[in-house]
């Protein structure tokens, strides 16, 4: 007999199955024994009567991992239980033997409410995320990625896995820096995004690019930012306006959400379609900030109030915590350096460049920034104005020195977008912060308690390395 999965119980009504998986609740009840089941699928009642089976039903603990041969059957009708969609059966065990034996947790698994603080969570993270909520939040996020593959895939994308040790990128956080051991003395930077590369495969040729793309950011830690790694859905497309990346873009999320209603029964609704627009200008009028929320009801957790923000003034004044790579001048790109301007702003350039305009589109909902992108310049002397007005000197000029080449040999328009998929899976899963809905996660403080890192390394990892630590 093959193993049977707790979903498929209720279709089995008067047949023996044999189920595996950890004991969840764990009951007696005058002679008898109840417990919960569980495994990847949800968890299953099973009640012990007699026998061999209530003597090893006596043994087990919660978290012990068991195997029981049983009858399925149907509930009588008080007892079903509504909330589960398994709750109208029961297995009425036969045999049970004990796989593995599991100390007590050092939290409860069973009771979602009794939460333990974030430390012992991330430092036992693989019992948190026994956790029925937990695992409904990385079963979430595996549903989105999944559908975004296959949707971008029908529609002629191609996934390209760009390098993870590069170079530093222009998206003005600090690097990730990794030492090099065969060029000692110098660094591979983790990528901050794989924009250079992407506007790369379009030189190439690629026209429809994406990626599920790991991106790494040393930042300050908050709800909605990681203070490691986090990813993207990357993508970029070539011969294109930026009316065909919003289209693109939006035509994606809405099948996604009919696609999570449909398979998931969600209930998430829009509280507008299509996305409005609203200008940089008229939101920050409107709402005072340009990450804004147009929900009608701020407390029903199936609405989503996707908007769409344009018109983006290509330079923002650079303020004392700006950390980028051209820090030192006043004008800093508010998007990234590649960003096109709008055609007729142009000539601003040269006279009033704080008012120039930019292709760049934010993609805002629920008050977040769930994704960012832009027409990109193909102009290798419009890029070299920017790079100017930003402040660069000729050394940080030279790090940029393929891209302006690349752009010699036939570049074709293209722009793009990235939506943050930790950001976007965190607001449908209707949870607080990133770290809900990412199966290993850093700490707000940078660390993992669980594999201990970061952590100190051998002095002969670090002499090959050529580096010397000072403390300071
Ligand atoms: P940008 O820097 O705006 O654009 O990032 C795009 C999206 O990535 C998400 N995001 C983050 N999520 C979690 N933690 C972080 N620390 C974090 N930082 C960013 C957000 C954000 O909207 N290369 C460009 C995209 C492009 O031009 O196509 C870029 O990275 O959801």
């Amino acid at each position: 007999m093959t193993r049977t999965l707790t979903k498929e119980t209720p279709q089995k009504v008067g047949e023996k199955v044999i189920l595996m998986g950890w004991v969840h609740k764990h009951r007696r009840l005058g002679k008898l024994v109840f417990f919960d089941l569980r495994d990847r699928w949800g968890v299953v009642q099973v009640v012990v009567r007699e026998g061999d089976a209530l003597d090893a039903a006596k043994k087990i603990r919660p978290e012990f991992v068991i195997r029981v041969e049983g009858l399925v059957k149907a509930r009588g009708e008080k007892n079903v239980n509504k909330d589960s969609p398994m709750g109208a059966i029961e297995i009425e065990a036969q045999v049970i033997t004990i796989i593995t034996e599991a100390q007590t947790p050092p939290f409860e698994i069973e009771n979602e409410n009794l939460q333990a603080n974030e430390e012992l969570r991330m430092q036992y993270r693989y019992l948190d995320l026994r956790h029925e909520r937990m695992r409904k939040n990385i079963m979430l996020r595996h549903r989105v990625i999944h559908f975004i593959r296959n949707y971008l895939t029908d529609h002629e994308f191609v996934e390209v896995q760009t390098p993870i040790l590069t170079k530093s990128t222009p998206e003005g956080a600090r690097d990730y820096l990794v030492p090099s051991r065969l060029h000692n003395g110098k660094f591979f930077a983790l990528p901050q995004s794989p924009q250079q590369y992407k506007q790369l495969l379009m030189v190439a040729g690629f026209e429809r690019y994406f990626q599920i793309a790991p991106c790494f950011r040393d930042e300050d830690a908050r709800a909605d930012r990681s203070p490691g790694e986090f990813y993207q859905l990357d993508l970029e497309m070539s011969f294109i306006t930026q009316e065909d990346i919003l289209q693109l873009a939006e035509g994606l999320f809405i099948a996604l959400i009919e696609h999570l209603n449909e398979k998931l029964g969600k209930k998430y609704h829009f509280t507008q379609k299509p996305f409005p627009r609203l200008s940089h200008a008229d939101a920050v009028k409107q709402y005072g900030k340009d990450k804004f929320d147009m929900r009608k009801d701020k407390n029903d957790p199936t609405e989503l109030a996707f908007a769409w923000v344009l018109d983006f003034p290509l330079f923002t004044k650079q303020t004392e915590e700006d950390y980028f790579h051209g820090a030192g001048k006043t004008l800093a790109p508010s998007h990234h350096m590649f960003t096109a301007p709008k055609e007729e702003d142009v000539p601003l350039l040269d006279t009033d460049p704080g008012k120039v305009r930019a292709y760049q589109h934010d993609l805002v909902l629920n008050g977040f920034e769930v994704g960012g992108g832009s027409v990109r310049i193909h102009d290798p002397k419009i890029q070299e104005k920017i790079f100017d007005l930003i402040g660069f000197t000729e050394k940080q000029k030279k790090n940029f020195h393929h891209m302006l080449e690349a752009f010699t040999y036939g570049v074709p328009p293209h722009g793009g977008i990235a939506p943050g998929i930790d950001r976007l899976v965190m607001l449908l899963a209707g949870e607080k912060n990133l770290r809900e809905v990412v199966a290993f996660p850093l700490t707000g403080d940078g660390r993992d308690p669980m594999m201990g890192s970061p952590s100190e390394v051998e002095k002969e990892q670090l002499d090959e390395l050529g580096i010397q630590i000072i403390k300071t």
